[in-house]
């Protein structure tokens, strides 16, 4: 027995480690299996990426029979450009190929597609307008977007160089998927992503909601679809923002852009999402701005809303010359007190724009309450307040929907200067909600509490607060804001 005892305990040893590490495979086959860190991908060899016509002075016409599509209804791909009405949609998907997404030739075509250029294109070779008739007439190329007559077409280079965008594109062959079977269907995952080796070349990962605000975030989505590699925009009503932040990770250390369509939330989910998952380095972001408020987006020099006409060209040259500059980042320790005898959980959050507690949250949440002043601010000393029924912590100069603050304080030796990337906040009190009213129109100015590197705000009684946007009612709580770091983001070079 003994003996045997001896024995055994090197084969189980044995046995243990090759369950361990059985189990270790398996973990990871079972990850990479469930495309775990992966993200998946329309595969554009099955079916077009099909969007409903928007009715514009453009004529419309079916890519299969050419015929006019009346009164617009149709759909064409927002990938490729091809058109369909509702009976050629099938032979289109069949018949007709969509932009690649990825490829195993290091080289590509331009992808011709004809018909229904946009207004005012003229062609590439000769400089004449195109599409002078009506019908299905003179291609587009889906890459670099060239457009060019039927007659002009044989004379051009084969090769597409990607045109003006090349630089923000991912060809189709730097870009390496896995097949992988579903439950139901097969799908696409992005597993690696090659750098094409061209000078200068920052790819541009574009993420919006297609279900914000006013079809807003589906035409971003759409258009850049048309002018990048398709895998690179990323719709948040399907996928998360590590999704679209994977491609800093399957990158690096090559650096990326990204560009988010959205409000002041988005833009904070995005770059909290950035910092959690502590990539190095991390991506700069510009804004298209969509809704209503959009104050980082106005100190940025993104503009203060969406556009009537989104300009893709415009928006993609102006990133490309935007500087790269920093912004604080800001962490909010919310510990709430015992509510109703129950332990309410600890909150940490983080915060690029502002805080807002009291009145200008509750504009936010959309109720009304009137109580007394609630709160005490520390920054050192005690602060004697008056009656407040709002403060605001600022790290931008822009708070509710361009409304400079702390530079409607005058300009006295007693006011330092604001800025977004010197690790202090100022901190504002607002008496009213009708203070707000004559605040947004000039009317009155706020009453300065001064600056901090860290603020803490004990909140006595339930209130409204709000961080970036996102509002909600907050019991009875300890709250502090301390600097995290510095996350980079792009500034729209406006000429002088
Ligand atoms: C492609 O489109 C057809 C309808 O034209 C639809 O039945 C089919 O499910 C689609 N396939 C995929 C993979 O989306
Ligand atoms: C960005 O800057 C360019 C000039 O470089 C300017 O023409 C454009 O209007 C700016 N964009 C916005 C949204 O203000
Ligand atoms: C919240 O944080 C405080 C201080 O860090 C700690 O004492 C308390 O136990 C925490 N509460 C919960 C519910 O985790
Ligand atoms: C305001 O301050 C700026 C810089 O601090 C200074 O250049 C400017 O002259 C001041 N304006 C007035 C009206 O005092
Ligand atoms: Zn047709
Ligand atoms: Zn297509
Ligand atoms: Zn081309
Ligand atoms: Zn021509």
């Amino acid at each position: 027995m003994w003996l045997v005892g001896d024995l055994s305990p090197p084969l189980s040893v044995s046995t243990v480690l090759s369950a361990f590490v059985i189990c270790i495979i398996s973990f990871y086959v079972f990850k990479w299996l469930s495309g775990e860190g992966n993200v998946p991908i329309r595969d554009s060899t099955k079916n077009h990426s099909w969007t409903p016509i928007k009715i514009t002075s453009k004529a419309w016409y079916c890519s299969i029979c050419e015929s006019f599509l009346l009164n617009g209804i149709g759909v064409y791909c927002d990938c490729c450009g091809v058109c369909a009405d509702p009976e050629c949609v099938k032979k289109a998907n069949t018949k007709l190929q969509c932009k690649v997404v990825t490829s195993s030739s290091d080289h590509q075509p331009h992808h011709w597609v004809k018909g229904n250029l946009p207004l005012g294109a003229t062609c590439c070779l000769c400089n004449e307008d195109c599409s002078m008739e009506p019908g299905l007439i003179d291609y587009q190329c889906c890459w670099c977007q060239r457009t060019a007559h039927t007659d002009c077409l044989p004379k051009l280079p084969k090769e597409c160089d990607f045109g003006p965008f090349r630089n923000m594109i991912v060809p189709p062959w730097c870009v390496q998927v896995a097949r992988r079977k579903g439950a139901l269907n097969k799908h696409l995952l992005l597993r690696a992503v090659k750098d094409p080796g061209w000078k200068n070349w920052t790819p541009l990962v574009v993420i919006a909601n297609k279900k914000s605000g006013n079809n807003d975030g589906a035409l971003v989505l759409s258009e850049f679809r048309r002018y990048l590699n398709p895998v690179q925009v990323i719709d948040l009503s399907t996928r998360k923002p590590p999704a679209a932040l994977q491609w800093a990770i399957l990158l690096a250390p090559k650096e990326i852009k990204i560009l988010v369509g959205g409000g002041d939330g988005t833009v904070a989910w995005v770059l909290s999402s950035s910092h959690k998952l502590d990539l190095d380095p991390e991506p700069p972001i510009a804004i298209v701005p969509l809704g209503t408020g959009n104050d980082l987006s106005r100190v940025l020099g993104w503009g203060k809303e969406n556009p009537p006409e989104l300009d893709v060209g415009e928006i993609l040259q102006n990133v490309q010359n935007a500087r790269v500059t920093q912004l604080d980042r800001w962490k909010v320790e919310i510990t709430s007190s015992r509510h109703l005898g129950l332990r309410i959980p600890n909150k940490t959050l983080f915060m690029y724009n502002y805080i807002g507690i009291g009145v200008d949250a509750q504009v936010a949440l959309n109720f009304h309450k009137t109580r007394d002043s609630l709160f005490y601010v520390f920054n050192g000393n005690h602060v004697e307040l008056p009656e407040l029924e709002s403060i605001v912590i600022l790290n931008i100069p822009s708070w509710g929907a361009g409304v400079n603050l702390w530079g409607m304080l005058g300009n006295t030796s007693i006011k330092p200067s604001q800025s977004y990337h010197d690790g202090i906040l100022e901190v504002l009190g607002i008496y009213s909600s009708f203070h707000i009213a004559q605040l947004q129109v000039g009317l009155s100015t706020p009453l300065k509490l001064g600056q901090a590197r860290t603020v803490e705000v004990r909140l006595k009684a339930k209130s409204p607060i709000q961080i970036d946007g996102e509002p909600w009612e907050q019991h009875p709580a300890f709250i502090r804001v301390t600097l995290v770091n510095r996350c980079p983001v792009l500034v729209n070079q406006t000429r002088n």
